[in-house]
């Protein structure tokens, strides 16, 4: 596969002025622009600029202004000033030399993996992954990965797998490939699979799953749930209860229902367990930020008039499993007494 791949790019390569030689300068001029900009509104923006700083050193002793000017139209200004910060450090503290090390490269500022991966194995053929959305997608069909791509897990899964294919092969012209091939050839709509130089590699093609994979799911909203939390005591008891389902399966916590008065509470709650409450005090508002979800609790304290099942002394409650977001509300409630 990396053979095929590897004379693929090399006979049909896409010729851009940022491959007209390996200077790792160029190259990472080239990789900024090339963020959130297609190829063909970069390359003008890249000749001006090369024209304009030939090398690092012109590019930092310019003042950000000039930058800026012939960044003007290509967006993400951020980038512009991080390319003017970066130069001024490779030439403060590596002689004007671009460092040679992925490390090194990825701790400049402005630059992360995809950037880095991209510079040392396009520069210095590094065996460097590069990974940004076509190699997600094109590993995905090759490899007729399941798992979604927005997932980190299956980034580093893909990431890892991209690693053992460089192994013994020129990491530039292979990544490059999978540039190539994932603007021209495996798109993300319409793949032309019969024109692909590695599809007799790919499990995507072999099932005609091309059209489906990769998975791309993006981050599920984030969601904020108002609760109104109730501590209810009998004495010196207080009323747990076990999650039967849910976020915190299993866990012991408050009663809470996702409603906006503690008055509502108390119609819920005798409604659901047939015997009166009364309300004593509010408490505390208590955000707890879960992975998808934030729980803003409203906490407030009531008392049962009769002792029903589920109440536990503080001693026996240090035994049960309780949710961090219900111990912060019982700690909440026992500094308040
Ligand atoms: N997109 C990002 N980097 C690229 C490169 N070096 N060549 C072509 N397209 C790219």
């Amino acid at each position: 596969m990396q053979n095929n791949l590897i004379t693929w790019y090399q006979q049909n390569h896409r010729d851009f002025p940022w491959r007209q030689n390996e200077d790792p300068y160029r190259i990472w001029i080239s990789e900024i622009m090339l963020q959130q900009t297609t190829t063909e509104a970069v390359i003008p923006y890249f000749e001006r600029f090369i024209q304009t700083f030939p090398n690092i050193i012109q590019l930092a002793n310019a003042s950000l202004e000039e930058v800026y000017k012939l960044w003007e139209g290509l967006g993400y200004y951020r980038r512009a000033k991080y390319i003017h910060m970066t130069a001024q450090i490779i030439v403060n503290q590596y002689n004007g030399i671009f460092p040679q090390t992925y490390q090194e490269i990825l701790s400049l500022k402005g630059i992360g993996p995809y950037t880095a991966g991209a510079i040392c194995s396009i520069a210095y053929h590094q065996a460097t992954p590069a990974i940004d959305g076509n190699v997600l997608r094109i590993m995905s069909r090759i490899y007729l990965l399941k798992e979604n791509i927005a997932l980190n897990k299956t980034q580093k899964k893909i990431t890892e797998l991209v690693q053992d294919l460089l192994i013994g092969y020129d990491s530039s012209a292979f990544n490059q490939g999978l540039m190539d091939l994932g603007a021209t050839i495996c798109r993300p709509l319409h793949p032309r699979c019969e024109k692909c130089p590695i599809n007799t590699f790919c499990k995507a093609y072999k099932h005609n799953q091309q059209m489906v994979l990769p998975i791309n799911i993006k981050n599920i909203k984030h969601q904020e749930i108002h609760y109104i939390t109730g501590i209810i005591t009998y004495q010196n008891q207080f009323l747990l209860i076990k999650n039967p389902t849910g976020l915190l399966e299993n866990l012991y916590g408050m009663i809470q229902y996702d409603i906006e008065s503690p008055y509502r509470f108390i119609e819920e709650f005798e409604q659901q367990y047939q015997i009166p409450i009364s309300i004593v005090s509010h408490i505390a508002d208590i955000k707890h930020v879960f992975t998808h979800r934030t729980w803003q609790m409203h906490v407030y304290h009531f008392v049962l008039n009769e002792p029903i099942k589920g109440l536990f002394t503080l001693d026996e409650i240090t035994d049960l499993p309780i949710s961090t977001a219900h111990l912060k509300v019982l700690k909440a409630y026992l500094k308040t007494k």
